[in-house]
């Protein structure tokens, strides 16, 4: 007698719980991800000049100096100048906005997602009290998301490397992405013959190639969001005479 009524019942919690996972779903891209972070144990406010990406003193500075590395989000390099909203979770200390950071740099430290700046990891908290005390746990719960960088009125910037060696090498990183997009590719093309190269990621964020076409050269850039690419074609060329350690101005800004 009471068969019917439980598989009713089994059914009617079946399919409550599929509405709810496909909720879930659809909104995820927003959704916060629990995980732990720590801050760098030097005793700069700031990130870190050596920073696997390769961004130099860029990577240190940025944003602030709200950075941070990143273990499984460093994605080989791709995860590179990516920006995400880390907030801690000690409802007394800490603030509902938290920090948006830049990523920076690789590493991971007793189950860390996250190695935040000491700047940033403080700017978590609500008052300066309770940055002291959640800079006293050392490791703190946090919960995050990916979220769009913003560099208003920067527009991207290549930054030849210092390593570089002029005609011979090339290696340079990109500068003010903004967005939420991966740059997963870049082609180096000779403004006059029109060809065109794709390079490799060497490291991080640095791309490189060993003879560069001579000429001014023009950079384009492959922008992978959730479910769409785009390339993106710079209005500034490179000078032929690039130099190592100078910075070119692209000419655009993106928001993909
Ligand atoms: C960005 O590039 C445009 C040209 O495409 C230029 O007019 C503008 O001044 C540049 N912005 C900055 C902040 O350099």
């Amino acid at each position: 007698m009471g068969f019917p009524h439980i598989s009713f019942f089994y059914l009617f919690s079946t399919f409550l719980l599929m509405k709810i996972t496909v909720g879930d779903a659809a909104t995820c891209s927003d959704c916060f991800t629990h995980s732990r972070a720590a801050y760098y144990p030097n005793s700069d406010e700031q990130g870190t000049e050596t920073g696997a990406c390769g961004f130099g003193t860029f990577g240190a500075t940025i944003n602030g100096g709200d950075v941070s590395a990143a273990s499984d989000l460093y994605r080989n390099g791709v995860g590179c100048g990516a920006c995400y909203q880390v907030r801690c979770t000690n409802s007394n200390l800490c603030s509902d906005k938290g920090v948006t950071v830049v990523i920076t740099d690789n590493g991971a430290s007793d189950r860390t997602d996250f190695i935040l700046s000491r700047r940033a990891f403080g700017r978590m908290a609500q008052t300066t009290d309770g940055a002291a005390s959640l800079l006293a746990f050392g490791v703190v719960d946090i919960e995050y998301r990916r979220v769009s960088c913003s560099y208003p009125s920067k527009n991207i910037t290549i930054k030849i490397d210092e390593n570089s060696n002029y005609p011979h090498y090339l290696a340079f990183v990109i500068w003010y992405q903004q967005g939420k997009s991966d740059i997963t590719a870049v082609q180096l093309c000779e403004t006059q013959s029109f060809g065109c190269k794709l390079l490799d990621r060497s490291y991080g964020a640095v791309w490189t190639t060993t003879s560069p076409p001579s000429g001014s050269l023009s950079i384009r850039m492959l922008f992978s969001g959730d479910d769409d690419e785009t390339w993106v074609v710079p209005v500034n060329d490179i000078p032929q005479d690039w130099t190592p350690g100078n910075t070119y101005d692209s000419g655009v800004q993106v928001n993909l």
